[in-house]
């Protein structure tokens, strides 16, 4: 995993709850690589599964929550400094088909090295989008947050079901989105 996933991780611990919780993670997770991240490195994905693990027993929060928290605080950080992978999408439903085809396969470009998951996208209604989610990583509940953030973004409600999952033995996890205009978000993160 990219060590820029690792800085924003760091950045939605010390924003969202306290830096000293971040130091106190650092130190008590069973990392391989050391407790420094630097952007353009990649580091083993255990290293990431051991810091949410040890976020997890620090903050007393189940695993599944702090990562769906982070992933809509990770868009919010993908909006700032990323805007050029986005404004390419004026509706949410537009940017999530152009995942793979266009916002990873140019982070690949910029981020020597990433491996981001695929997205198989089937357009079946003007305001409905079936997403398989493919990675060994098996973050379905990162991908939930991140839809959350995406949702906020746009100022478009994204109510979703999760009709597959890894976790419990599928192929692949599938999120069935309806879009509607009805937003009830407020901040990105
Ligand atoms: C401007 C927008 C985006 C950028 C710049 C971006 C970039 C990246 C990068 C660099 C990684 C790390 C890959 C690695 O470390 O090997 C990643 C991972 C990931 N991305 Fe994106 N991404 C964006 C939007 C999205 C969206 C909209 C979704 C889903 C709805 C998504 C889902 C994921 C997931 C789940 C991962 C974790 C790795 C995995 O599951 O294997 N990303 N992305």
């Amino acid at each position: 995993m990219k060590g820029l996933i690792f800085n924003y991780f760091e950045q939605y611990i010390s924003e969202t709850y306290n830096t000293d919780i971040w130091e106190s993670i650092l130190e008590n997770a069973p990392l391989e690589s050391g407790t420094v991240f630097v952007s353009p490195e990649i580091y083993p994905d255990g290293d990431f599964f051991s810091l949410l693990n040890q976020a997890a027993i620090e903050l007393k929060i189940d695993l599944t929550q702090i990562l769906k928290e982070f992933g809509t605080c990770l868009f919010g950080y993908y909006v700032e400094n990323y805007s050029s992978l986005i404004d390419f999408a004026h509706d949410p439903k537009k940017f999530l088909m152009g995942i793979n085809d266009y916002v990873h396969m140019e982070a690949k470009k910029i981020m020597k090295g990433a491996t981001p998951p695929l997205f198989i996208c089937k357009d079946i209604a003007p305001d409905k989008l079936i997403m398989k989610y493919y990675s060994d990583r098996n973050l379905c509940m990162l991908v939930e947050g991140i839809l959350i953030g995406v949702s906020k973004y746009y100022n478009v409600y994204i109510e979703f079901k999760q009709t597959t999952c890894t976790h419990r033995g599928d192929d692949m996890c599938t999120f069935e989105l309806t879009f509607s205009e009805i937003c009830p978000y407020k901040s990105i993160c």
